[in-house]
């Protein structure tokens, strides 16, 4: 049955993860799939910050057919000194899949991968926005664990608002209770 097949679709993917030496390669493609869905596009300068410092954090899933992009995930993991303790808070700055392989779990394989990779690396907690109009997104998201934490009026530049989402990773210690009331939003 064609929804089954579908279903089975993302382990026949093959996800990697991006090396600086597949620039020319999938840049090109990484930001073709990014930019077609964005209210505001990103210079290659963006990329560039994100995907030389983190490319063990950005993870690309590939049709085995013909090597070419379907879905990928960019993000960093940086130590916050101005919390106290200092927090290792990494970021989901980049998530998008083909239109025409949508719905078919690939977003969710790529965001546990970065999970994962964040998590290996010590990560206390991960961060992202998202359009608070983007159902798939946010469904997608707290599917996975993640929670509201603030609502971002007017974030984008098109005037609509966003959530930030946050995944702890670590057990919150009750006696910052104002951590945890900092970080749900209903
Ligand atoms: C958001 C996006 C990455 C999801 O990719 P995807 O591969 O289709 O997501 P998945 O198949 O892994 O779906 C994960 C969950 O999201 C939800 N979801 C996905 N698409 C949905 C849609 N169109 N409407 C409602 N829910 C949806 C489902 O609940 C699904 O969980 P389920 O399988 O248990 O039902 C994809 O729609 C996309 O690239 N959108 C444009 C770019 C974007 O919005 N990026 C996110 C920026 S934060």
């Amino acid at each position: 049955m064609a929804v089954s097949s579908n279903k089975q679709l993302p382990a026949n993917l093959e996800y990697i993860q991006y090396e600086h030496r597949l620039e020319a390669q999938y840049l090109p493609a990484i930001r073709a799939l990014i930019s077609k869905d964005l209210s505001e596009p990103y210079s290659i300068y963006v990329y560039r910050y994100f995907l030389c410092q983190w490319s063990h954090l950005c993870f690309m899933a590939l049709d085995p057919k013909d090597s070419s992009l379907i879905g990928v995930i960019v993000c960093k993991l940086e130590v916050h000194s101005s919390h106290s303790p200092p927090t290792r808070r990494g970021y989901i700055a980049m998530l998008a899949v083909a239109s025409h392989f949508r719905g078919r779990g690939v977003a969710t394989a790529l965001v546990k991968k970065a999970i994962d990779a964040m998590a290996n690396r010590n990560a206390d907690e991960i961060v992202l926005e998202t359009e608070e109009t983007n159902t798939a997104a946010m469904k997608l998201y707290e599917g996975l664990g993640f929670i509201r934490s603030k609502k971002l009026h007017r974030y984008y530049l098109n005037g609509n608002s966003a959530y930030r989402l946050i995944l702890l990773l670590k057990a919150v210690d009750p006696d910052q209770t104002s951590l945890y009331d900092e970080h749900q939003v209903t």
